[in-house]
């Protein structure tokens, strides 16, 4: 739905001289770094260290942790709230309107150390758990929970955490 925003949005340019509008009410921490054409609405927060991708799109009233990597594209609309060392991959999309067109919105919740893939589109009001992983493609309709590893349309329970840390470790020593 189209946002006001009440402040006045600033334009920064990085040294390629591309711009991305962030609100001048945002609140953005130490060394964060935001990439090309990223939009940051007003009241939005962003913690410590935490990477901003290309064409990222951050409503206002968004909360992200610390040590965070928001990959390109991705969507998170108002009331979002994100924890610290979270992942969001590429074209993720949070959702907020259970209804649209609804009066009343409710934000997607990821604690801390989740792993949002590419291209998973989460329900409005889903916790998505500590340490969970939601697979590539994933459409999450019900809360995911801590240290599971879901995928799927409807996303199911597949495997924990424990179990792709190792997969992971494999990976990067094979
Ligand atoms: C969740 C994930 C890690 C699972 O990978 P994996 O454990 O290697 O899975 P496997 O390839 O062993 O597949 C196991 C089974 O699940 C299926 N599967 C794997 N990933 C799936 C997914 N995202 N959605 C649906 N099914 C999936 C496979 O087809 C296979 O099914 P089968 O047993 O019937 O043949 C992976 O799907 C994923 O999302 N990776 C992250 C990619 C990404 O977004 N990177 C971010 C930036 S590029």
């Amino acid at each position: 739905m189209p946002i006001k925003i009440r402040s006045r949005p600033r334009r920064k340019t990085n040294s390629n001289k591309i711009p991305q509008l962030i609100s001048s009410s945002a609140k953005i921490g130490r060394n964060v770094k935001i990439w090309n054409y990223t939009y940051i609405g007003a009241g939005s927060e962003i913690g410590d260290n935490s990477k901003i991708g290309s064409l990222a799109h951050i409503d206002y009233d968004v909360k992200i942790g610390k040590n965070c990597k928001i990959e390109g594209l991705a969507y998170l609309p108002p009331k979002s709230r994100v924890g610290d060392g979270v992942f969001i991959g590429p074209s993720a999309v949070l959702t907020n309107d259970p209804y649209p067109l609804s009066d009343k919105m409710i934000g997607v919740t990821v604690e801390d150390g989740a792993v949002i893939c590419a291209g998973a589109v989460i329900k409005a009001g889903v916790i998505v758990g500590r340490n969970s992983v939601v697979g590539m493609g994933a459409v999450v309709t019900k809360d995911v929970p801590r240290e599971a590893v879901v995928t799927g349309c409807p996303a199911h329970v597949i495997y924990t955490r424990k179990e792709y840390e190792r997969k992971r470790l494999a990976w990067n020593r094979s």
